[in-house]
């Protein structure tokens, strides 16, 4: 069922940070256009349709591929943005809850990262499914849960010991939920899709300051960790910024930080007949 309220707040949130996170954590989710398009098997010739496109990078890489691509985001400052820094790739205002895409029509669905922030994923996979043609396939990279995936692990970590991760904001599911194998299939299987294929790939947020690029992060990054961040207390921000700060000397060589942040990528493919 749709949760109007969680995707309400994605939506009005990531509209006032689409600027600030193309040169936040979008530095880092451009580098898994590649992967993903491989996974997705983007070639010349292919129909691509980008979910949750944000600044148009994996849009915008598959297009130099030789691929027709749109790309498709709830909010529309970032389909903005997206328009100015690719004005050669058709992007559109749309949900992936219910996708502005004929049926039948799409070679390839993609989505980086825009699982985290969907508010209804059974809706979503139901849409990728109707504007597939038979034989396509549908791609999407989620986050590793901060046990295994360092830069997570320093910023929640952070804010759990200094702070509190009970805030009240609108309940979504569990940015992390999407890299359990069970969760995947599940949702994939019971949309009709294929078995899931699924491959690690490790990003690394390099830095000349990885204090200050964290704490960059947590004000203008994103929208649930920004949401979480502003609802701290002074007290508690300043020590959460100590925080991070203490956790990332392990990362820096030489006044360069480099913080690994490790991502699924799960594709399958719409079974034909
Ligand atoms: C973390 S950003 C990912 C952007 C880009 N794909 C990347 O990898 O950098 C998440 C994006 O999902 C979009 N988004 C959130 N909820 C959405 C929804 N229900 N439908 C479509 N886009 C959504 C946001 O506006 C934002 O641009």
């Amino acid at each position: 069922m749709r949760n109007q309220a969680f995707q309400e707040f994605e939506r009005t949130g990531w509209e006032e940070v689409a600027s600030s996170y193309a040169g936040s954590i979008g530095r880092v989710t451009a580098g898994v256009a590649g992967p993903l398009l491989d996974a997705a098997g983007v070639e010349r010739g292919s129909v691509v349709l980008d979910v949750a496109t944000g600044p148009g990078w994996v849009a915008a890489a598959a297009v130099e591929r030789g691929a027709s691509a749109l790309g498709v985001d709830i909010a529309q400052a970032m389909v903005d943005e997206a328009s100015r820094r690719y004005p050669y790739v058709e992007f559109r205002l749309g949900s992936a809850e219910e996708l502005p895409v004929d049926s039948g029509t799409v070679d390839t669905v993609v989505s980086a990262f825009g699982m985290p922030h969907f508010a209804d994923h059974h809706a979503f996979a139901a849409e990728a499914f109707r504007v597939l043609r038979p034989g396509g396939r549908l791609a999407f990279s989620s986050w590793l849960p901060p046990a295994r995936n360092p830069f997570f692990d320093v910023v929640l970590g952070a804010i759990a010991r200094q702070g509190s991760l009970d805030v009240g904001l609108p309940a979504g599911v569990d940015m992390f939920h999407w890299a359990a194998d069970e969760a995947c299939d599940d949702l994939l299987t019971g949309a009709g899709f294929g078995p899931a294929t699924r491959e690690l790939v490790e990003l690394v947020w390099t830095d000349e300051d990885g204090p200050a690029a964290m704490l960059d992060f947590l004000e203008r990054g994103g929208v649930r960790s920004r949401a979480l961040f502003l609802a701290q207390t002074a007290e508690a921000k300043s020590a959460i910024a100590d925080d991070i700060a203490s956790s990332l000397a392990a990362y820096e060589r030489d006044g360069r930080w480099a913080i690994p942040l490790r991502a699924f990528i799960v594709a399958a493919d719409k079974l034909v007949g």
